[in-house]
């Protein structure tokens, strides 16, 4: 019987090895494996041995079957690769070519400037502070010295999620926040003083559209709050930023600018870079407006809980987008929100 189980072995491990199909592989494997097959009927027979021989020609057959299978198991493979092989060849596939290479994606060149704008101010010891965008109206306005019929909100075209006539008693209003200014109050609320906060975020305006205004753009706050704080700090912070973001000095100027929330304010303007004589983003002056500011008024510190007598501080409004579009020489703002691939593609390979 040990004879037959090796023959059984040997001519099984040679017919699988030459089986060139499936089918072939399926009849040795009845053949050999099924319940009427040679191995089966091998292990049905050791019954009939002496007790003596029966474990070790039992083990044997048992390990002569394994064997069996598992040879039938990876010729089946073998065939499977084989069949996908020449099906892939036969449809032109290669797989050693190189593959396309993935469209890259990029960052939106507001983030790019907004980045760089925090890491520089991280580098004067700014903290980076957020926002929602969806703000109570207490923050946008009351808390910034904006009081409720002050034409200063008409100039900001609000647009409202709860509009003030659809208020309940005791009811807050809710905007779509028009200025990154109330991340100054909540900071100063969260953090109390000394501090020094940059806060970039989007804003929202009702506005009739043009080269220099869109109804969705940047903004980023500045906010620095502590003991003999005055106008040549806030200058210094301005001037720093302007070099830092356009990697050159601009010429630039400051007036005299009103915001409910700073007193004395101001705005600073910087030379147009795209003319000598005037255009459209100009309109015509050779000045662009940047960046209002001012020293924070004693009412916004008192709404924060500081106290006006011991500290001061600045404050001012950098118009992300229009500094993103003097970096990169963009003439309407208006590209920065188009979701224009063409346009977007511009900024990185
Ligand atoms: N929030 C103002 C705006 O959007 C800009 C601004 C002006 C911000 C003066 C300031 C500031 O922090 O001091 O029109």
């Amino acid at each position: 019987m040990r004879d037959r189980l090796e023959e059984l072995q040997s001519q099984g491990l040679a017919a699988i090895q030459q089986a060139e199909a499936e089918e072939g592989l399926r009849a040795i494997e009845v053949r050999l494996l099924g319940r009427k097959g040679e191995i089966t009927s091998v292990l049905k027979s050791l019954g009939t041995l002496p007790a003596a021989e029966r474990p070790l020609l039992g083990q044997l057959a048992n390990e002569v079957k394994q064997g069996l299978a598992e040879a039938l198991q990876a010729r089946r493979s073998d065939l499977q690769a084989l069949a996908m092989a020449a099906e892939l060849e036969a449809d032109g596939f290669d797989a050693t070519l190189p593959g396309d290479p993935l469209p890259g994606g990029g960052v939106h060149p507001v983030n790019q400037v907004s980045r760089d704008l925090e890491d520089l101010f991280q580098s004067m010891g700014f903290q980076i502070a957020d926002g929602p965008e969806v703000e109570l109206e207490e923050l946008n306005f009351d808390a910034l010295n904006i009081p409720a019929d002050h034409p200063a909100r008409e100039s900001h075209d609000t647009i409202w999620i709860t509009p003030p006539d659809q208020r309940g008693a005791g009811k807050q209003g809710v905007v779509l926040r028009t200025h990154t200014s109330p991340v100054q109050v909540r900071a100063l609320r969260r953090f109390g003083a000394p501090l020094r906060v940059v806060a970039p975020g989007r804003v929202y305006r009702q506005e009739s559209l043009d080269a220099t205004h869109e109804h969705t753009f940047h903004q980023m706050e500045g906010l620095v709050v502590d003991r003999g704080v005055g106008v040549p700090h806030m200058l210094h912070a301005m001037n720093t930023l302007i070099e830092g973001v356009m990697g050159r000095k601009l010429e630039t100027r400051l007036r005299p600018g009103f915001f409910p929330f700073v007193e004395p304010g101001f705005e600073l303007d910087a030379r147009c870079p795209f003319c000598k004589s005037g255009c459209g983003v100009c309109k015509n002056s050779t000045w662009i407006e940047l960046m209002p500011g001012g020293l924070v008024h004693p009412n916004v510190l008192r709404a924060c809980d500081v106290d006006p007598e011991e500290f001061s501080g600045y404050a001012f409004g950098l118009g992300l987008s229009r500094i993103v579009m003097l970096r990169y020489g963009i003439d309407d703002i208006r590209w920065l929100m188009s979701g224009s691939l063409s346009f977007l593609r511009q900024f990185h390979p």
